[in-house]
């Protein structure tokens, strides 16, 4: 037993797969709602899009969240999970008429519409089933929250959401509508976002659009203001709960709820990040000409974010205790970005040891592909080791 590890347990299963390490995702889940019943009318819906491990969902439901869906593959898992569908916000630019219809059939909370066609087309659709619709409008605040190009959602150039300057006319539009109906207003800012000034800008926005509509009569009942809260990726041993307590007290601070209003939170990898490893064995211990290279039968398709993002993990070595030496971690597929970690410290690898690669439970498992016929990884849980 190497860290939290049970390593010996390990070499029962094929390798690449992902562990989880459920005792921190339940003690993560309960940081949650603890800090957040400190405030009267903030409600948490999971970003199902961080993880959708079947498992991992019924802990989360288990827990009491809702969840945040971006596809009718999200809702379908969800309800069959345990999620009420009254607890069910659907997301997304493009949500076909088949997704529609299945999330009318089955009630959901609200649709958080992208845009005035996409308004259109769910009255139409409500209509024909004869029932309404709740709708949010997801607004785009035109807010640079500083991170990765491939995953800020908040600037007018990215595709997500309303401009502000339509924020009143679809609203006006919505009115109109007889099968639907307006709720609230939806904002996401990005993600693996750590400075609470971006959190604390948004929230400036919000006031300032709120006061807006109130000039014109317009009335909010909930705010959603997306997910994004960031994790320690370089974290020492001791795996960190993130900071959920300085997160929802900036909420707490910055925006100016009006009595009864909700506010809804659609945290996905600050919940499920650090309860994650993606398991995988060295294969071979390979010198370069100027390199040494770990080669590890775990590739970019069973976690791309290192290719896709140049997103930093921290890997263990579980099964040496040797000097460390500088390794170009790396996988077996065929493309030169199939890298885990350039001239990275490992304890001294050899065939065969169990490699660790930390903070992997948010978008790891759910964005593994089959790329080179290669078959999807397994998930395990701590219990089933
Ligand atoms: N709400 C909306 C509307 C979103 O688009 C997202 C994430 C979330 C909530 C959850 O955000 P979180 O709390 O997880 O930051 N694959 C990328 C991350 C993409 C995030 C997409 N949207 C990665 O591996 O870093």
């Amino acid at each position: 037993m190497k860290g939290t590890f049970p390593i010996r347990q390990f070499e029962k299963v094929d390798t690449p797969f992902y562990y989880y390490d459920t005792n921190l995702l339940k003690a993560t889940l309960k940081a949650i709602q603890e800090e957040e019943a400190k405030h009267p009318g903030f409600a948490e819906h999971y970003a199902v899009k961080a993880n959708a491990n079947p498992r991992i969902l019924k802990i989360i439901c288990e827990a009491g969240l809702g969840a945040d869906c971006v596809s009718g593959g999200e809702i379908k898992r969800c309800i069959e999970t345990g999620f009420s569908p009254s607890k069910i916000v659907f997301a997304g630019v493009g949500k076909s008429d088949r997704e529609i219809n299945y999330a009318l059939d089955h009630n959901i909370f609200c649709f958080n519409v992208e845009s005035v066609p996409e308004l259109e087309v769910i009255n139409a659709l409500a209509a024909q089933k004869g029932k309404t619709a709740k709708v949010a409008f997801r607004i785009n605040p035109d807010i640079d929250a500083h991170t990765h190009a491939n995953i800020t959602t908040g600037l007018a150039e990215n595709k997500f959401g309303i401009a502000m300057r339509d924020m009143e006319p679809a609203i006006i539009e919505a009115s109109k509508l007889k099968n639907v109906h307006f709720v609230g207003l939806h904002f996401h800012i990005g993600s693996q976002i750590l400075d609470m000034s971006n959190f604390k800008a948004l929230c400036e926005r919000i006031n300032d659009l709120q006061r807006q509509l109130e000039a014109h009569h317009i009335q909010v009942q909930n705010i959603n203001v997306g997910g994004g809260l960031g994790v320690d990726y370089c974290h020492p041993n001791q795996t960190p709960i993130p900071d959920f307590k300085n997160y929802f007290n900036t909420y707490a601070q910055y925006l100016e709820l009006r009595p009864g209003q909700k506010l809804h939170f659609e945290l996905g990898r600050s919940v499920v990040a650090q309860m994650g490893s993606l398991i995988a064995k060295v294969l071979y211990v390979k010198q370069g000409v100027a390199k040494q290279f770990a080669i590890i039968d775990a590739g970019m398709t069973d976690l791309i974010r290192p290719a896709l993002y140049d997103a930093y993990h921290k890997i263990e070595n579980l099964s040496s205790d040797l000097p460390e030496e500088k390794y170009d971690v790396v996988g077996p597929i065929c493309e030169s970005s199939d890298v885990f970690a350039k001239d990275f410290q490992l304890n001294k690898c050899s065939r065969g040891d169990l490699i660790a690669i930390r903070s992997a439970g948010a978008y790891g498992e759910v964005m593994a592909s089959q790329y080179n016929c290669r078959p999807l990884p397994k998930g395990y849980l701590k219990e089933d080791f």
